[in-house]
């Protein structure tokens, strides 16, 4: 693991991908592929906690998926407060601090539940920072960004002319973090689906075919491994190589 030591990304932010086809491909219901996708969760949070990772996103449910069936809307809720109150006492081991990012207002009441507890349990810690993407869409956070700058000017606590992009930063879900360095998309579909668009600007892309229930730690080393080649020239003529 020692050479990619040296290029460890500071924030890897991942849309996790390709659970319904894993289970279609079991002839499982999709909810199957779901839960499936846990395990991985538990296996990457565990590994970039383990590499010193300071940030770890995680898109796991977006705006439009509300849009799917109910009842793969509840499973998917009712998972998500499994998931929290079975993995809160390893997390916490692990050092490991929770955050959430999107209109958590619109959760199940359980769910919404599960994610305060469990939120308000691992508040100290310091180690890694795992990053929930909960009814995310990148661009309500901006429209949620914009609402709050305009508030703010019509409160006269800002100026138009103190608007730049640090102000912006500073408004989205993600104020207090870094822009994320790498991300990573599982089961090879070639867009963002509406994640962090601000934030990735400069993000290296690494999309691999891989399910997300499949992609474990080896897959994880290699996008890691993959990243630490890259030339991250920011606009630049020269490679500053990695910040
Ligand atoms: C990703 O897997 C998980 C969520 C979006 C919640 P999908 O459910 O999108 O799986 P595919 O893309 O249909 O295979
Ligand atoms: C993106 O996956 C959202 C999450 C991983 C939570 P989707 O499966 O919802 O995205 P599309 O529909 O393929 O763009
Ligand atoms: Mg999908």
């Amino acid at each position: 693991m020692t050479h990619i030591a040296k290029n460890i990304p500071r924030h890897v932010a991942i849309i996790m991908d390709g659970n319904g086809r894993w289970a279609r491909q079991r002839g499982l219901p999709r909810i199957g592929g779901h839960r499936a996708g846990m395990a991985s969760v538990r296996e990457i949070v565990q590994v970039s906690s383990k590499l010193g990772i300071e940030y770890l996103t995680l898109y796991a449910f977006s705006s439009e998926n509300w849009l799917r069936p109910r009842i793969e809307v509840d499973a998917l809720m009712r998972l998500l407060g499994f998931y929290l109150q079975k993995e809160i006492a390893e997390l916490d081991r692990n050092n490991v601090r929770l955050v959430a990012i999107g209109r958590l207002h619109e959760l199940t009441a359980g769910a919404r539940r599960q994610l305060d507890k469990a939120i308000a349990a691992l508040r100290n810690n310091t180690g890694l920072t795992l990053v929930l993407a909960l009814s995310y869409g990148g661009r309500a956070e901006i429209v949620d960004a914009v609402r709050e700058i305009a508030r703010e000017i019509k409160a006269g606590q800002i100026d138009i002319a103190d608007i730049d992009e640090k102000c912006i930063s500073d408004h989205l879900y993600t104020a207090k973090m870094m822009d994320p360095d790498l991300l990573i998309r599982t089961s090879g579909e070639l867009r963002v689906s509406n994640f962090l668009l601000w934030q990735i600007s400069y993000a290296e892309i690494y999309v691999t075919d891989t399910l997300w229930p499949d992609f474990r730690k080896a897959e994880f080393l290699k996008a890691l491994e993959d990243y630490g080649k890259r030339n991250r020239r920011f606009g630049r003529v020269h490679s500053t190589r990695h910040k």
